[in-house]
């Protein structure tokens, strides 16, 4: 997959080692920055990741900060965006089965990095179910 990648200075570090695993994993990854832990403002990281995420130039993104909360708002003000905060497997495994995220935003001082590449590995391996789940999107899509 194509997947583009982004972080303030809050979520740098945790974004150099999330790149570095999605590409071993073998995925063409798109560094939108930061690139380095200057202090920078969240949306404007979220904004690079999403417009591609909006448009399909990319299948999928990932947003890091320090908590994970402020890119996950900005991020789904984007008509196609669907982003989940995840913290766990158990929400990586989930937002992919039910919700079908596009967008994935984690808080680099929240988790540590071995939580981290387990929810990059099950986020970017995990299917959506469809179904029922697929009508629940498509309600809220019309908003
Ligand atoms: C930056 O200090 C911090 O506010 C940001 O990384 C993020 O946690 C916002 O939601």
């Amino acid at each position: 997959m194509k997947i583009a990648i982004g972080a303030d200075h809050g979520g740098f570090h945790l974004k150099e080692m999330v790149r570095s695993l999605v590409d071993e994993l073998g995925h063409e990854v798109q560094d939108m920055g930061c690139y380095s832990t200057a202090s920078v403002d969240y949306p404007d990281l979220a904004a690079l990741v999403c417009e591609k995420v909006d448009a399909g130039t990319v299948d999928r993104g990932i947003l890091i900060c320090g908590t994970g909360l402020g890119m996950s708002m900005a991020a789904n003000r984007y008509a196609h965006v669907r982003a989940a905060l995840c913290h766990d497997h158990y929400t990586a495994r989930m937002s992919r089965e039910h919700n079908n995220a596009n967008v994935l935003c984690m808080g680099e001082r929240v988790i540590g990095h071995g939580v981290a590449e387990d929810i990059v590995r099950t986020w970017l391996a995990v299917e959506f179910s469809g179904g029922r789940h697929l009508g629940r999107i498509e309600l809220y899509s019309k908003c």
